[in-house]
């Protein structure tokens, strides 16, 4: 077994892999209050018990993040949600349907539930996530785990380990690695806070039509933004209009923009242009096959991928229009170069 004592000096050496003596050591970790990053089939989370106000504290104090941003509780099942939040029949309903997988939903909390983790809201965000390595997790350590994105506050989310060992890996002893993310981008977030009125208040891989079409009836989008400055907006919090920003300057373009004149600079393609003539050398695309899919996996990690080569900005087409994915896609795009305008 490996040795608990060392883990709030010890610096990175290697990943936690996912043996059944990894996940052992990482429900012991959690168990005693520390957090470990841990693999979700969305982006990689930062996890902590949920229960457990220090604990929680931590995870602000590694990723850098404001008190008032509230967490996502990740639970095994529903059973396991109803013990921290109040489950309606839609509820029901959805975590039927859409659990384990990429949708949050915004629930009453119960009593025991830290007001550092839903940021003193009476409400709880709850996601059963799919990934087998945090389930194991879950299994081992019978917790409830706060977990926000293993990014520092406001950068690009970490679709893989690497990701979060070169941006966290000084303050956070245990990663585990699970491979890359299978969807890429953060679950959808639904405020059931009125069963008959849900909002989507972050879109994601779980579509507005997809939940529709279990409940019935409509799923409405959240048009509101929130100013970090305002402290009132932040009673909807979630919806910063700057986030996910790298620190190379990025601009959304049309594709007739993307020129190849400036050397320094890094050009993302939505696509593989066909015939290669390209200028610059520095030339990307976020899919191969033309799939929002491949489209969504590789966002992030092409974003730190280039972020870390040194460029002056990076120019990235805009999308082709469409619903569904693109919509998730698009949301982190503008968030992503919103302070660059
Ligand atoms: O896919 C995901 O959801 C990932 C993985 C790790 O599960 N997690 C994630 O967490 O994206 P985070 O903290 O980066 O984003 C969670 C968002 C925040 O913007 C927060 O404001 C919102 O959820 N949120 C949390 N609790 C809320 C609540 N009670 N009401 C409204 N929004 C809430
Ligand atoms: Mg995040």
């Amino acid at each position: 077994m490996k040795d608990l004592a060392s883990a709030s000096t010890d610096k990175i050496k290697s990943f936690l892999k996912g043996t059944a003596e990894d996940i052992q050591f990482a429900a012991q970790l959690l168990t005693k209050g520390k957090v470990v990053a841990l693999p979700t089939e969305t982006v990689y989370g930062l996890a902590a018990d949920a229960l457990n106000p220090d604990a929680v504290r931590e995870i602000f104090t590694i990723k850098g993040r404001p008190l008032m941003d509230p967490l996502i509780v990740h639970v095994l099942d529903l059973e396991h949600a109803s013990r921290i939040a109040e489950i309606n029949e839609t509820a029901k309903q959805l975590a039927k349907s859409f659990w384990p997988g990429p949708l949050t939903l915004i629930l009453p909390k119960k009593p025991c539930v830290p007001d550092l983790v839903t940021a003193n809201q009476p409400s709880v965000a709850v996601r059963s996530p799919k990934h087998p390595l945090f389930r194991a997790v879950l299994k081992a350590s019978n917790l409830c785990l706060a977990a926000p994105s293993a990014n520092p506050f406001s950068y690009v989310s970490p679709t893989r380990a690497e990701h979060v060992r070169h941006t966290l890996g000084d303050k956070l002893p245990y990663i585990m690695d699970g491979g890359p993310c299978e969807h890429g981008l953060e679950s959808t977030i639904l405020s059931l806070l009125d069963p008959k009125a849900p909002i989507v208040l972050r879109p994601g891989p779980i579509t507005a039509e997809a939940i529709e079409a279990v409940i019935q009836r409509p799923a409405l989008s959240s048009s509101a933004e929130i100013d970090m400055h305002n402290p009132v907006s932040m009673a909807a919090p979630g919806l910063l209009k700057q986030h996910y920003s790298p620190k190379t300057p990025l601009y959304l373009c049309h594709r007739d923009d993307l020129d190849g004149k400036d050397p320094l600079a890094a050009y993302v393609f939505w696509q593989r242009p066909q015939p290669l003539d390209f200028n610059s050398k520095f030339i990307y695309w976020l899919t191969e096959d033309g799939s929002v899919e491949t489209a969504a996996r590789s966002f992030y990690h092409l974003l730190q991928t280039i972020d870390n080569e040194g460029h002056n900005a990076i120019f990235l087409e805009n999308p082709p229009h469409g619903d569904g994915l693109y919509l998730a896609l698009k949301n982190r795009l503008q968030k992503a170069a919103y302070k660059f305008r």
